[in-house]
C-alpha cells in the first residue's frame, strides 16, 4: 500500500487534483471544458457528479477512466498517475455499449476472455453476475431482443464481472423510464452494498444524485469547477428513505445548487430564477 503524507492510501482511493481540460475540434471553436478541478474519492466511496449538461461531467470521468489524455492538472489512482484506461477501472456508459452480434453471454464473457481467463471460469463468472442483474434466462438473447433496461442490466453485467475496483458510471439510467430507473438505482445501492466498489457516478438528476451518493459533487455551468460538495449520510436500507424530511431537505439544497447552473448552461437570465422556455443554447453544447 502506498502512503501520501504519512497516511495510507488504498488501491482505490483516487485523488484529481488541478484538472483542466479544453477540447480543440478541427472545424469550430475551441471548448474549455473543465478548469481547476479537485476531488477525493475514497476507497469503497459513492460520489455522484452532479452538473447541467455540457459542464464537462462525462469528460472528468473519462479522465478518471483514461480514454482521454491529461491535460494540466493529476489523477492518482492507488497512489499512482494513471495511464490510460484499466481493468481496476470499469466504466458504464450512457448508451448501452454492447455488441449487438453477441448475445448477452457473449457480451459479458469478452471482458473475461480478455483477461484470459480458462473458459469454463469465463461462462461461471458470467452467469453469476448476469443473475446478479436479473437477467437469468436472457443469456442466449441478442441486445435487440432486450428492452433498454435489460441492455442497461447486460452492459453493467459486463463491467461488474471483470470486478473491478473502481466503477465509472456515465447516467447510466438516463435513457431508462422512471419505473425502471427507480428499479435500476435500487439494484445497483444493493450490488454496491454487497461489493464495497468506490463509484462514481455522473448524473443531471439532483433526486438520483442524492438517493444513491454519500458525497455529491455539485459542478458549475461549463467550464466546470467543482461548486460544492455536499455530503448525504443516510440510512439507504429505509424504503421510506425518499418520503423523509432530511431526505427531502437535502434534495431542496442541492436543487438550489444546481438550479443556478443549469439556467447558465441554458444561457438563460441567472437573475429570472426561472429559465425562460425554449432559451437558445449558448454555443454548441448538446
Ligand atoms: N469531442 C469534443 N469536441 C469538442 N467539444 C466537446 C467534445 N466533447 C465534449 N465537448 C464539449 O465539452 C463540454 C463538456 O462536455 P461533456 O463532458 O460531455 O459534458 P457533460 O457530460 O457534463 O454533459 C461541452 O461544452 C461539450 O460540448
Ligand atoms: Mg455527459
Amino acid at each position: 500500500m502506498a502512503t501520501k503524507n504519512g497516511a495510507a492510501v488504498a488501491a482505490s482511493d483516487i485523488a484529481i487534483e488541478r484538472i483542466g481540460y479544453g477540447y480543440r475540434p478541427a472545424r469550430g471553436r475551441p471548448v474549455t471544458a473543465l478548469d481547476d478541478v479537485s476531488l477525493e474519492v475514497r476507497d469503497r466511496e459513492f460520489v455522484a457528479l452532479l452538473g447541467p449538461s455540457g459542464c464537462g461531467k462525462s469528460t472528468l470521468l473519462y479522465l478518471v477512466g483514461g480514454f482521454l489524455p491529461i491535460q494540466t492538472g493529476s489523477i492518482r489512482i492507488g497512489g499512482r498517475p494513471i495511464a490510460g484506461p484499466g481493468p481496476d477501472r470499469g466504466i458504464v456508459f450512457q448508451h448501452f455499449a454492447l455488441f449487438p452480434w453477441k448475445t448477452v453471454i457473449q457480451n459479458v464473457r469478452y471482458g473475461l476472455e480478455k483477461q484470459g481467463l480458462p473458459g469454463g471460469e469465463c461462462d461461471r463468472r458470467a452467469r453469476e453476475f448476469i443473475a446478479l442483474v436479473g437477467l437469468a434466462g436472457f443469456e442466449t438473447s441478442y441486445p435487440s431482443q432486450l428492452s433498454g433496461g435489460m441492455k442497461q442490466r447486460a452492459a453493467i453485467a459486463r463491467t461488474l464481472a471483470i470486478d473491478p475496483g473502481t466503477l465509472l458510471m456515465d447516467e447510466p439510467f438516463g435513457a431508462l423510464d422512471a419505473q425502471t430507473r427507480s428499479l435500476m438505482q435500487a439494484e445497483l445501492l444493493r450490488i454496491w452494498q454487497g461489493s464495497r466498489k468506490t463509484v462514481i457516478f455522473v448524473t443531471h438528476d439532483v433526486q438520483e444524485a442524492v438517493f444513491l451518493a454519500e458525497r455529491i459533487a455539485v459542478m458549475t455551468a461549463r467550464p466546470g469547477r467543482i461548486k460544492e460538495i455536499v455530503d448525504a449520510k443516510f440510512d439507504r436500507e429505509d424504503p421510506e428513505l425518499t418520503r423523509t424530511r432530511p431526505f427531502i431537505d437535502l434534495v431542496d439544497h442541492v436543487w438550489n445548487l444546481v438550479r443556478g447552473e443549469a439556467i447558465l448552461a441554458q444561457g438563460g437570465i441567472a437573475q429570472g430564477g426561472i429559465a425562460p422556455a425554449g432559451v437558445a443554447q449558448r454555443g454548441g453544447d448538446a
